[in-house]
This record gives structure tokens, sequence and C-alpha cells, in this order.
């Protein structure tokens, strides 16, 4: 459920009419609503009742200082993956306790700057990382806590691109070798020893895979504790999947149920989550101009001013997302259109054989961009990142201003003049 309706076949965005942030802000534009944001964090919060639970947000999905400073204030946590993804939380006003740190390659700056600000645990992914993350917290005279990335090989039923929690893929330790690392993890004197973590794809929407995970998990959670070591939270990642189109995902209280009944006889066992996307998705939405309708032979074209620069999904997952008129006009007649964007590339599209009434000038919306949208946005084609508005109620902040042109070159020089 999310906050973006028709109100006599206006769209609005929370109590905005979408036109009017596009008379406002112009287009391309990511509209994001406030109350969706803490709606589907809440779903995770009380789902997971009275057992301790933390629930971090997954900054990647949606890194908008706006955003994060929402999550903050609802008592969120955070996940991690790099060390600009940390200095975004804090400048939000996020917890550095309540932060996990993922990712394959951290660097030992990383590591370094999210020790001297105190994160609750890195989600370790390799042996060579956990020795780094021991000599930089020796050097700081620390004990760093960590938690191991198990890889538990268990297919998550996604996109392979974003499918992470099978042996081929490069995440995690593989579950046969998780045992001998954690007794090696034991013995390293500036490591502490905190949880076990794990994130098996993107983008689910079936229970099952959590759930064998789940049990995979467990057992070697029993094995560590024979091993004399303890641990205090389990981290099941993120993943849980939203709909786009005719998805049925499970909804955060049916997987919430399903874990706590799993995990009955370990009340002391701090759940960690790690939603991205079933957070940030639906809470948000792309308009774009219909600047040119154009036909040949086998195909109507909308020619719209967003592209695969800012929004890659479609392109690169095949994904599909939905496409909705700004202003419903019933009287106008309907045709399937593919609708694509202004970059040079024939992977350029926003959606496929859509039905949709428009003229050129209209405005449509792409639903569902929330997440992974502006966060995998480019300046290809020299295209200046989009403008970000977080609506909430009838007051509407812009949280990201359009870039000016000149930006694009900014950080670029021109060579010396020779003679
Ligand atoms: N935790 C870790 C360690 C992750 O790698 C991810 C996502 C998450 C949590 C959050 O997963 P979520 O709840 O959002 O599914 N760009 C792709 C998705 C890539 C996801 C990468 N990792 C897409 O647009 O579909």
């Amino acid at each position: 459920m999310d906050f973006f309706q028709y109100k006599n076949n206006r769209l609005y965005a929370e109590d905005i009419a979408v036109s009017e942030l596009v008379r406002r802000f112009g287009t391309p534009l990511y509209i994001y609503s406030r109350a969706t944001l803490e709606r589907h964090w809440r779903a995770f919060d009380t789902a997971l009742g009275t057992h301790p639970h933390l629930i971090c947000y997954a900054v990647k999905s949606n890194p908008n200082i706006a955003v994060l400073q929402t999550m903050a204030k609802l008592g969120a946590g955070f996940d991690i993956v790099s060390q600009g993804e940390l200095e975004r939380v804090l400048a939000a006003g996020g917890d550095a306790g309540k932060i996990v740190f993922s990712g394959v390659a951290k660097t030992a700056a990383e590591i370094e700057r999210a020790l001297s600000v105190g994160i609750r645990c890195f989600n370790v992914e390799s042996s060579a990382e956990l020795e780094r993350i021991n000599q930089v917290a020796a050097t700081m005279n620390l004990r760093a806590p960590v938690s191991l990335r198990v890889n538990p090989d268990v297919d998550a039923h996604t996109h392979p691109y974003i499918s992470t929690g099978l042996k081929e893929n490069k995440f995690g330790i593989a579950v046969q070798e998780a045992r001998r690392v954690y007794r090696y993890a034991a013995g390293l004197k500036h490591i502490k020893i905190t949880g076990m973590d794990c994130h098996i794809g993107s983008q689910l929407t079936e229970l099952q895979p959590f759930l064998d995970t789940a049990d995979r998990l467990i057992l070697l959670l029993e094995q560590l504790k024979a091993d004399g070591i303890e641990l205090e939270h389990l981290d099941l990642g993120g993943g849980l999947g939203v709909t786009y189109d005719r998805e049925t995902p499970p909804h955060p209280a049916e997987y919430a149920a399903a874990l706590l009944d799993k995990l009955k006889g370990y009340r002391e066992l701090e759940i960690i989550l790690e939603p991205g996307r079933a957070i940030s998705a639906n809470a948000g939405i792309l308009v774009t101009k219909v600047e040119y309708l154009k036909s040949n032979e086998n195909r109507h074209f909308a020619i719209v001013d967003a592209g695969m620069n800012d929004m890659i999904r479609p392109a690169l997952y095949q994904a599909h997302m939905e496409i909705i008129e700004v202003a419903r006009d019933l009287d106008r007649e309907t045709r399937i259109y593919d609708v694509v964007g202004p970059i040079c590339e024939t992977s350029d599209f926003l959606g496929k054989g859509r039905k949709l009434a428009i003229a050129a000038g209209d405005y449509l919306a792409q639903r569902s961009a929330g997440a992974y949208g502006a966060s995998m946005s480019s300046t290809y084609n020299s295209r200046p990142l989009t403008a970000e508005v977080m609506v909430s109620g009838e007051t509407a902040n812009l949280i990201r201003r359009r870039a000016p042109l000149s930006q694009l070159w900014q950080l670029e020089s021109l060579l010396p003049e020779s003679d």
C-alpha cells in the first residue's frame, strides 16, 4: 500500500497533485511519500513485536539524506556498504551504534572510520577481511565487533544479477567454511564476535528461501555454541520483494511470523533485518514528460524526458515497472506504446508494450521507483542528475536540487594550453 492515488483522474502524492509538483519542480522528477516510507519501516518493526530486533534500512536502495533522516527519526538502524553511505547516515542524524557494515571490499580507511564512530558491527565477507579488520582495530587499540556473512547456498529464485546467496556468488563465507572461520575469529585479539549475517538476494517473492536460510544458520549457530561461541544477534539481510506487476510477495508480518516461529527457542537472540526495496520502492515515483509521440510500421513510441541514466532497472534487469498517466483523460484513444528515453541506446526504455492514453506534452509516472532509481542514476549522455522531492501530507520539500549543467564537468580540467 502506498500514498500515490488518483483523485478525480489526477494522480496525487499524498495530498498534493503530481501535476502541481511538476509545475513547481519540472521533470524528470523523483517524488517520494514520507508516509509510505514510515509505514513500510513500521511494518517490519511492528511485525517482530517484543522479540529483540533492529530494522536496518538498506541505504543503497535510496540514500537521499532526507530519506535517511526519516528513517533515523523512526529509530531505524542502517545497513551500509561504503564510507560514503556511512557519512550520509551520520549527516542525516542516524545513530552510528545502529549501523551494520556489509560489502565485500571494505578498505582499511573505511574500517578505521567505522571503528572510530562506533558502528554496531561489520558484516565480514571473507577471512582476509577479518584479518584486515583485526589489524586496523589493533592500531586503534580496540576490539572490532563482527558478524560473519554466511553464504548459505540457497537459491533465492530471483533475477541472477540480484541473487547473492549461491555458492557461485562472490558474497559471504561458504556455510561449510563458516565454523572454521568463526573459530579463527574467536582467537583474534582485536575481534569481538557478535553475530551471524546473510543476505541471499533481492526481490524475493517467496518465504521458503528465507526459511531454508534460517534453518542453515540456526544449525551453524548450534555448532558454534558447542565450540563455546555465543552470538548476540542473527541478521537475515534484506531481500523481501515488492509488487511491481503481478508479484505477490509475502507481507513483512508473514515473514516475521515465520521467523519468530523458527526462533522460538532463542528469545535472547536479537533479530536484525536489512530491508531496502520493501521500504523505499513503492514510496517513490519517477515523473517524466512525453516529449514526442512517434510511430513506425510496427510500433508506437512515447519518447519521454527520463532515460536509463535516471532509471536503469528496465535496461539492466529487464525489470517491469508500472507506468501510468499523471492526468487520466478517459475520452482519449488508448494505444500500446514503448515508453523510451532520450539516451542513444536501444536498451533505453522505461517500459514496453504499455497501454496508455496520451498526447505529447503529457506527464507519465513510473511507479515503484523509490528503490534503486535515483541511487543507480548517472549522468550518461551528459544528462544532469534529476531533482528529488519528499511529500508529506500537503507539504513538498525539494530534497535534491536539479543539478546545473555546469556541474557535469565541474571536477574535470582542461589540459594546459600548449603553444
Ligand atoms: N543487505 C545487503 C547486504 C544487500 O546487498 C542488499 C541489496 C540489501 C540488504 C537490501 O536488499 P533489498 O531489501 O533492497 O532487496 N539494484 C537491484 C537490487 C540490488 C540489491 C543489492 N543488495 C535492483 O534494482 O533490483
